[in-house]
């Protein structure tokens, strides 16, 4: 049980009115409108709110009306070329491979440096792609503790060489991987480290470089993996070396984008436009980081356990499936949508579930309020202190 789940297990009880289960839909009753008229919506991961950026979808159209027809092989290979070069020099990064999505990118990278048999070293939390991925490649999945250094270490050392994969912000609970001493974990025995920038490309860096390159990693992590259907608004995923000497690798995780349909010419054009604006508009990131801290600031205010930091992923355990859904009712009834996340194979179970707010930067200060007042009208409902 966690410690969020201890200040909030009594109080959920009690909003379940005795009736002591899940409860499918949304709340009735009188506070079914919420405190403002528009709901706030915080279940998509459109972090810098370039969703709906008219330059981007422009572009996109102009790619499709460009295309005639199907690109020639040559065509997709010379835009699909032009705009992964582009993307390795943002990312500071050798050598970059596309494919159709992160889950992709994933799995494909883990074919590549997992050998059959031997050991993979994932975060508990590390996204279901690279569980998926280690297991497709026959490799010996071991877990380590969320974050934990010295748990890795004594893993490593049991278990001997092989690949450590995590994700340097995790998309379930908004933690930051600890990336400079994992680093160092992996030279210090000789493992191959794979990072997952899904969550923090586009949002972290001074020009949404990510975490890798914000920490000057770049050499250091051998392989970085990334969905780009998060602050890059258009579905595909990148496989991106961080020495010369991958981009062999690289070559071979990259099956997924050789052996499947390229990307087609309106992402390949959506992507090449968003690429200036995540790096330019640098207020997105800093609006994002605004409403995140004063969202965050606001929950801890009014006694939520949703921990430190400024990431724009604000999770709350919950301790139950059953609660999670429940929470997420409630504040859906007051106009403030949320996800509910529960544990998810492949990954080893960990109990409970958790209600995920994912913030971004279109959020208004009236957004703010509204989604404060929803938690504090809960609160009371909880008889939680205020
Ligand atoms: C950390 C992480 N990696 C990979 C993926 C998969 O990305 P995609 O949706 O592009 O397949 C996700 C999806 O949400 C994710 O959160």
């Amino acid at each position: 049980m966690t410690s969020a789940h201890q200040r909030l297990g009594e109080p959920i009880a009690d909003l379940r009115d005795g009736r002591g289960g899940p409860r499918t839909g949304p709340a009735r009753g009188p506070d079914r409108a919420g405190p403002g008229s528009r709901p706030v919506v915080l279940t998509m991961s459109d972090y810098l709110a370039l969703g709906e950026h008219q330059e981007i979808t422009a572009a996109a159209i102009g790619g499709l009306r460009g295309a005639r027809g199907v690109p020639s092989p040559r065509a997709a290979r010379l835009g699909t070329r032009r705009l992964a070069d582009a993307l390795a020099a943002h990312l500071g990064a050798a050598s970059v491979g596309l494919c159709a999505s992160g889950w992709a990118a994933n799995t494909a990278v883990m074919r590549a440096v997992v050998d059959p048999g031997a050991p993979v070293y994932l975060d508990v939390l590390a996204h279901v792609s690279l569980w998926e991925g280690a297991r497709a490649a026959g490799g010996a999945t071991a877990c380590f503790r969320h974050n934990d250094l010295d748990d890795l270490r004594q893993r490593i050392a049991a278990g001997g060489p092989g690949v450590i994969a995590v994700d340097a912000l995790y998309g379930d609970d908004g933690s930051v991987c600890p990336l400079p001493g994992l680093a160092d974990v992996a030279e210090e025995t000789g493992c191959t480290l794979v990072v997952d920038e899904t969550h923090c490309l586009g949002t972290h860096g001074d020009r949404g470089e990510g975490l890798v390159a914000a920490l000057a990693l770049e050499d250091r992590v051998h392989l970085r993996t990334a969905g780009l259907a998060k602050a890059f608004p258009i579905r595909a995923g990148l496989i991106a070396a961080g020495r010369p000497g991958f981009t062999d690798r690289l070559r071979y995780a990259a099956r997924p984008a050789g052996y499947g349909s390229p990307l087609p010419p309106n992402d390949l054009a959506g992507l090449a436009a968003a690429l200036p604006i995540v790096r330019d508009e640098g207020w997105r990131r800093e609006r994002l980081r605004a409403v995140s801290v004063r969202v965050r600031r606001g929950l801890l205010a009014l006694g939520y356990g949703v921990g430190a930091g400024d990431s724009q992923i604000i999770s709350l355990a919950t301790g139950s499936e059953a609660d999670a859904r429940l929470l997420r009712d409630d504040l859906a009834a007051r106009g403030v949508l949320t996800a509910a996340l529960f544990p998810t194979a492949p990954r080893p179970a960990a109990p409970g579930g958790r209600l995920r707010l994912s913030m971004h930067a279109g959020l208004t200060d009236g957004d703010v309020e509204h989604v404060l007042d929803g938690f504090a009208g809960l609160c009371d409902r909880l008889h939680m202190p205020a």
